[in-house]
């Protein structure tokens, strides 16, 4: 496919036309996201998390309309993640204990006989923290167990929280984030656990695509939101550090919108940017940052794509934009010193990273050419994910409160 490389302000921003005739994954359809839907539903603690619409914020940036999505408010676990180990949990137990996963929910599960044969099952996963932190929680939630490895350099404090969320015991290795995943996947064969990655590789898809799918409740919640506010988004900027989720919520909105589907950008940080990595090599096949990338991005400092959704961000994304540490720490400022009336929001590196990016592509004149190819402009309605609050709140106050990571 052609592409065209821009650069500015330090950012790189790789543009390309969606591919003619392309089609997304089947498995990220309405149905998919109704089935996601009814299981978390069931949860005592489901609510839908809120849309926050920043008027301020687009008059100053020049768009019609900004709403974000605030998956900061998910499950009192300060992140979107959870959806995706509930949902994948339930579909494992349900093929597990012989459940009809068309009839059952969660309440099966607080019965007395499911929960003793549920007490049974362990689960593993690697995560640079909220991916572990919703396994925890949701082990907890079906009387599992659970054990979840952390890369080298993580936080002790989310190592801490994925401990308080749930029953996991928790260990920091002396490893990156790909090595930790295949060092739980090792010890998923050696003990018989079940493996529940939130990246998906040749051989192990099923339960990936079920944590994909789960994800999928966000985003059909904030197609719902901005319906009933009778507005459509133009272009949707979705952060990735595997791309399961930018992936899933993409093959959503295409499938939802059709023809009429907003412009989709994928937003990594500059260090470790594999989808940008793998759209630059234009291939077609995924393509891994190799060393020991380092960004306070951390839920984004992922090496390699997701092979499941790659397709759907290879095909239909019309730009990846590999960002600077201040650009997220410049989002993360502008949620929570917002302007005039706008609500203010909690947003985390990872979480806060598509709303710098997007401002600075509306604010710097060095992107004018790239706002331009993208359409940007003032009927522009764009839609943000925020999928993380202060998942790290001393670095939350380091940025927010001190400034760190200024502008350049
Ligand atoms: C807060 C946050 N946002 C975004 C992502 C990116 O998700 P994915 O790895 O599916 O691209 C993660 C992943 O851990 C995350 O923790």
């Amino acid at each position: 496919m052609e592409k065209e490389l821009k650069q500015g302000y330090h950012m790189e921003i790789l543009l390309q036309e969606p591919k003619a005739g392309a089609e997304a994954l089947q498995e990220l359809d309405e149905e998919a996201a109704k089935h996601a839907m009814r299981f978390h539903r069931s949860i005592p603690q489901y609510q839908e998390t809120p849309l926050v619409s920043l008027e301020e914020l687009s008059k100053r940036l020049g768009v019609k309309g900004i709403y974000v999505k605030n998956e900061s408010l998910r499950f009192g676990l300060k992140a979107f993640k959870g959806l995706g180990g509930t949902y994948a949990m339930f579909r494992i137990l349900c093929r597990e204990l012989m459940m009809d996963v068309e009839m059952a929910d969660f309440r099966d599960f607080q019965k007395k006989e499911q929960r003793e044969k549920a007490g049974k099952i362990t689960f593993v996963t690697a995560t640079d923290g909220n991916h572990g932190k919703g396994v925890s929680w949701a082990a907890g939630l079906f009387g599992c167990q659970a054990h979840v490895f952390m890369p080298k350099g993580s936080s002790e404090m989310r190592a801490e929280a994925i401990q308080s969320a749930g029953p996991a015991t928790v260990q920091i290795t002396d490893k990156n984030y790909d090595e930790t995943v295949q060092y739980a996947r090792q010890m998923s064969e050696e003990h018989g656990w079940f493996l529940i990655q939130d990246t998906a590789w040749d051989g192990y898809e099923e339960i990936p695509l079920w944590i994909i799918q789960g994800y999928l409740t966000m985003a059909s919640e904030a197609v719902k939101q901005l319906e009933e506010r009778k507005t459509k988004p133009t272009h949707v900027f979705l952060q990735a550090g595997v791309g399961a989720m930018a992936g899933g919520v993409a093959g959503y909105l295409i499938h939802h919108y059709g023809k009429a589907c907003p412009m989709i950008s994928v937003v990594e940080p500059k260090e470790v940017a594999c989808i940008f990595l793998s759209a630059r090599e234009n291939d077609g096949a995924c393509h891994t940052v190799e060393g020991d990338p380092e960004t306070i991005m951390a839920g984004l400092n992922c090496q390699t794509p997701c092979k499941i959704t790659w397709p759907v961000l290879r095909d239909f994304s019309s730009a990846y934009i590999a960002c600077p540490d201040f650009a997220a720490a410049h989002g993360m400022r502008l949620y929570a010193n917002p302007s005039g009336n706008d609500e203010p929001v909690v947003s985390g590196e990872s979480g806060a990273a598509t709303l710098g990016a997007f401002a600075l592509l509306m604010e710097r004149p060095e992107l004018k050419d790239v706002r331009k190819q993208l359409g940007l402009g003032a009927n522009s309605v764009i839609l943000l994910f925020n999928t993380e609050g202060d998942t790290d709140p001393v670095c939350y106050q380091t940025i927010v409160r001190d400034g760190a990571y200024p502008l350049a």
